[in-house]
């Protein structure tokens, strides 16, 4: 496997520096979304990755590709984002956790991923696919990365429908304030249908996240309080307290539906 750009032209970064250290008050230092290891655990149940080339593709800060290459003892794990920041934040901390002979890291613009075809076994993903609104693009691109008999697990956040979202969910996307392009279940089921993919299976963790992100809010407004000000300033955290008010209202409705995602390339020779 070779990487055709490394560390190639970043887009424009939405997860810049201060939302690196927001993100890591909230949700663990080099975390850019919620669960932390245990849910990432969640997401890999069942996978032997020990001696296997993973990809985790929309890597961010590295917290996550760094607790896969310390846990699960891949031969190597390759942390893939479009922004340069997160990507210098993730090499730092792999050298700084001994980790860098299995981790590596690597941004590049979005499209076309700089990976040969068949290159991993395992591709890896939290909460990233949500930024790449052609999810039949996306999937056809992960398919041409995993080697025949591959394995994609994934988490990411989807919409509840296919529809135009309601006005809270606008509100909420609106305070995001990032490039979300969501879609729904059965989108994302046929997407990975369509590039190839068999045995695609869609489990919504809408119910975990809801409360999950109740108690994140109060910790905000309350014990975390200080030190998300410390790290960030005080407007910064209250445009937070807003996008994360906006947020439970969508999780309650159910139209924000935080997702996990399985399916396999088959195996040369065997069709879906
Ligand atoms: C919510 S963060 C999640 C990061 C990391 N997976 C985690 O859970 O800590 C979303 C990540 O997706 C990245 N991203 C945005 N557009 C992307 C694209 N087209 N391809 C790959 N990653 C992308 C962002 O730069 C960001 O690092």
């Amino acid at each position: 496997m070779t990487a055709a750009v490394e560390d190639g032209a970043a887009a424009e970064p939405e997860y810049d520096e201060a939302a690196i250290r927001f993100l890591g008050v909230m949700w663990g230092e080099g975390y850019l979304s919620p669960g932390g290891p245990a849910e990432v655990d969640r997401v890999l149940a069942g996978i032997d990755l020990t001696g296997k080339s993973i990809l985790d593709f929309g890597c961010g800060a590295g917290g996550i590709t760094l607790h896969i290459a310390r846990t699960y003892r891949p031969a190597e794990i390759v942390g893939y984002d479009v922004e340069q920041p997160v990507i210098e934040r993730a090499k730092a901390a792999a050298v700084a956790q001994g980790l860098s002979s299995i981790a590596r890291f690597i941004a590049s613009p979005p499209g076309r991923l700089p990976f040969d075809d068949g290159a991993f076994d395992v591709v890896f993903s939290k909460d990233a696919m949500i930024h790449v609104p052609d999810k039949e693009a996306l999937f056809a691109e992960l398919f041409r990365v995993l080697k025949p008999g591959g394995v994609l697990a994934a988490s990411d956040w989807l919409i509840g429908h296919d529809g135009e979202p309601s006005p809270d969910m606008q509100d909420y996307i609106a305070a995001e304030g990032l490039s979300f392009g969501m879609a729904s279940s059965c989108r994302y089921l046929r997407a990975m249908a369509q590039a190839g993919f068999a045995d695609g299976i869609a489990e919504s963790r809408n119910a975990w996240y809801r409360d999950v992100a109740r108690g994140e809010l109060a910790r905000l407004k309350g014990p975390l309080y200080a030190e998300a000000v410390a790290a960030v300033g005080e407007v910064y955290v209250a445009k937070n307290i807003r996008t994360w008010t906006a947020m439970q209202k969508v999780l309650d409705s159910g139209e924000h539906c935080p997702t996990h995602l399985r399916a396999s390339r088959p195996a040369a020779g065997i069709r879906p």
